[in-house]
């Protein structure tokens, strides 16, 4: 499936451009097509504009392309039954779901109580978690959060949620989502490293404990800027001190804990009473792919709801949709079981590691150059930076940036990606393919160096 590595990685067209070429697929009519005539039409007018990632040249986002492991479980789920949720609709899917989340608490070593289920994304598994925090908040305050939401808390508007602020946005969605509103939110401090800072946030919860009502506290192992893994174990130690839930978002970094190198920079979490984590990300298995774990299994007991139809209190199968909230939901754990056993543990983690290390080695190649200016030491596979030609004012820097990563776009070429980091405008390459060598992330450098050179002024909009 992995083509060659010269061709375009993506067709470089506009977006009026690309509307133009997919009218056709929406004219729907009485009479249909043929599938070779689907096929054609599919070929010659959608694939030239999705941006392949099956290729090295893909450094932009989490998202790896699905090894033929995982292509084999989707594939079967596809072809046999993609549901699962309850004993009636899969006996082996809910079974296999089971038996893959026990196994996955095992691997990541959450100890004997852990439980998990599969979500749709990690913003579901962000917005599960701080429901589960609520709820056990509401028990505190005496009440059944189900039943009398949160105008249960006599003072609802005191209630608080704390999460670094390079937190993923999905906190925030969360926190509208379940009724408690962005005002919830507040936002604790990061340290030089972008982790967020242990002291700074002790006083503040310290302080804010006269005032607010603390629910939980968000902290981001992989940040999605920066890949900056929180430090979990003393978070875990402000949390158990002062009773407040403990969330890890591990959307993105918790696959690094298999690698054992890196293993390290999670310790702690068993404490976390929950971990959200994408196997859809860097593993590359078909999305959706997503997990939540939880410390303790009687935790998800919060979230079943019972019918008459399935799912039935006196069920005594296994029903794993009585712990999310979806009564549909794909067969998820297939793909990462045949991927994990398909591959076996060795493979996986070298896959995981590949990456790592070649960012590891960018970042002191950067350190090298005078014209590139790295932003953070990396700590996991995503890597930040800026080119800075001689005399550019910040200004100029920032308009740089985005007009580099817009011509990296459409030439079609590469996929990189832009975002701001202390208040700058920063080229972001993210490595997650086993596919990515230091090579490939040097040459993303090279055109880009190469690319600026060629702009008049430095890069000013104005003189594109
Ligand atoms: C740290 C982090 N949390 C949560 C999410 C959201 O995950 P999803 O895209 O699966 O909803 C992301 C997505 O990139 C992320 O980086």
């Amino acid at each position: 499936m992995t083509a060659s590595r010269s061709l375009p990685i993506f067709s470089g067209a506009t977006p009026s451009q690309v509307e133009e070429d997919l009218a056709v697929l929406v004219e729907f009519q009485r009479e249909g097509v043929s599938l070779a005539e689907l096929t054609a039409m599919i070929t010659d007018r959608l694939l030239p504009h999705l941006v392949r990632y099956d290729r090295p040249q893909f450094q932009s986002m989490f998202n790896a392309f699905p090894p033929a492991e995982a292509r084999l479980g989707a594939q079967v789920a596809l072809e046999f039954n993609q549901g699962v949720t309850n004993w009636q609709v899969s006996p082996g899917g809910a079974t296999l779901e089971e038996l893959c989340c026990r196994a996955l608490c095992r691997l990541f070593e959450l100890g004997p109580d852990a439980d998990a289920t599969f979500m749709y994304s990690g913003t579901y598994g962000n917005q599960q978690a701080l429901y589960l925090a609520l709820h056990r908040h509401a028990e505190r305050h005496g009440f059944d959060l189900a039943q009398k939401g949160i105008a249960g808390f006599a003072a609802p508007n005191m209630l608080a949620v704390l999460a670094a602020k390079d937190a993923h946005f999905s906190v925030r969605h969360a926190l509208r989502l379940l009724g408690l509103g962005e005002e919830s939110l507040v936002t604790l401090p990061t340290d030089e490293r972008h982790r967020l800072d242990v002291e700074k946030s002790r006083s503040i919860i310290q302080e804010l404990a006269a005032t607010r009502d603390i629910v939980a506290l968000v902290a981001t192992a992989g940040t999605t800027s920066t890949g900056a893994v929180d430090p979990i174990e003393p978070l875990a130690e402000i949390c158990a001190e002062t009773g407040i839930w403990l969330h890890v978002d591990a959307a993105y970094g918790y696959a690094y804990k298999l690698v054992p190198a890196w293993a390290h920079l999670f310790s702690g979490d068993k404490r976390a009473d929950s971990i959200s984590w994408d196997p859809h990300k860097q593993l590359g298995v078909p999305i959706p792919n997503s997990i939540l774990f939880v410390r303790n299994r009687a935790d998800f007991h919060r979230m079943a709801l019972h019918s008459h139809y399935f799912n039935r209190k006196e069920d005594e199968v296994p029903n794993p949709g009585l712990k999310s909230v979806p009564s549909t939901r794909p067969m998820s754990a297939l793909p990462l079981v045949t991927l994990l056993r398909g591959q076996g543990l060795e493979q996986v983690i070298d896959g995981l590691k590949a990456p790592l290390i070649a960012v590891r080695s960018l970042a002191e190649y950067l350190g090298t150059l005078p014209d590139v200016e790295l932003c953070h030491e990396p700590e996991t596979g995503i890597i930040c930076f800026r080119i800075v030609p001689a005399g550019a004012d910040e200004q100029t820097l920032d308009e740089l940036q985005h007009s580099l990563y817009d011509i990296a776009l459409s030439s079609g070429q590469r996929a990189i990606s832009v975002t701001r980091i202390g208040g700058k405008s920063v080229l972001r390459l993210v490595s997650v393919s086993p596919l990515i060598t230091f090579a490939d992330l040097r040459e993303t450098i090279e055109v880009l160096r190469d690319q600026c050179r060629r702009i008049p002024n430095n890069g000013t909009i104005s003189t594109l």
